[in-house]
């Protein structure tokens, strides 16, 4: 598609031009086909980067923010393919307020079972599987072959990365990253087991007990990851993950509420 092409009838961005985007394409345009079957022949996809270094990444367009908005449509979607929660929060604020509309992305053999909320912008890619009773934030990412069990709840802009296994009665916070292949042991009704708000899964990872919020842990079962303790940057670093990451999501105004349904 020429960056002039006018009257898409449904234009679809996806945000970021990595690795995932591009797995991500494929999925965004069978579900599109599904998503809006009239006039389908006028759909477009494109990629929307920050500042596109090439002008297409597998045969599709590629263009910025500015172009994304001047390109004329009927319906402007976006979704952002980006695994880093908070550039992803940063982006879907952006959009919101300069009206494109989030659609979330299912793959067509991705199994959502009964009583499932998801929140907008979801990327569920192919042979997830979300069970049932599961409450799950905006903008989530559930990455190929990942399962969400019974009675989990989960926030905003969660990752999961391929292969997570959680089991059910699980509590993930806003902004935590489950690595791949990692397992979480399951919780109860009365007591789930909690991984706390921007917490990291390493890979591999067994978890099977609460996760604090902004604490890495890895191996099996899994515990906190330790760098050198004597090391400055770690210090730092360990600083920033605790006080600097919440204080950079309150100056961003989380909580003023955008017109997104907060989970
Ligand atoms: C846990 C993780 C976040 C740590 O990253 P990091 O802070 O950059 O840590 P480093 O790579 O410096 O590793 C620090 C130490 O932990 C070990 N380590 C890192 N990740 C590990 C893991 N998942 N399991 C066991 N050990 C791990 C490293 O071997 C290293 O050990 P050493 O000090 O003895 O050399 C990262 O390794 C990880 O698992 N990320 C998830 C990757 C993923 O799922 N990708 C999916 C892409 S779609």
């Amino acid at each position: 598609m020429p960056k002039t092409d006018k009257g898409a009838n449904v234009l679809l961005g996806i945000c970021g031009g990595g690795g995932f985007s591009r797995e991500v394409l494929p999925v965004a345009r069978e579900f599109l086909s599904t998503f809006s079957q009239a006039n389908a022949e006028k759909n477009r996809i494109v990629f929307v980067e920050n500042n596109p270094l090439e002008n297409a990444l597998n045969d599709m367009p590629v263009v910025s923010e500015d172009e994304f908005f001047s390109l004329s449509c009927a319906e402007r979607y976006f979704n952002i393919a980006i695994a880093d929660s908070v550039i992803r929060e940063n982006v879907a604020l952006d959009f919101i307020k300069r009206g494109a509309t989030p659609l979330s992305i299912h793959a067509p053999n991705s199994l959502t079972y009964d009583c499932i909320e998801i929140g907008e912008g979801a990327i569920i890619c192919a042979n997830s599987i979300i069970t049932s009773n599961v409450r799950i934030g905006r903008f989530f990412h559930s990455n190929f072959f990942s399962y969400v069990a019974h009675d989990c709840v989960i926030g905003d802009f969660v990752t999961f990365a391929p292969r997570v296994t959680c089991n059910g009665n699980v509590h993930i916070g806003d902004h935590a990253y489950i690595g791949a292949a990692a397992t979480v042991k399951q919780g109860t009704p009365d007591k789930p087991l909690i991984i706390g708000e921007g917490a990291i899964i390493g890979m591999g990872a067994v978890v099977t007990k609460d996760v604090p919020a902004f604490t890495t842990v890895i191996g099996n079962p899994a515990k906190p990851l330790v760098k050198n303790r004597n090391s400055a940057v770690w210090i730092i670093f360990g600083l920033w993950r605790r006080y600097g990451f919440g204080w950079a999501q309150r100056k961003r105004g989380r909580a003023e509420a955008l017109p997104l349904k907060k989970y």
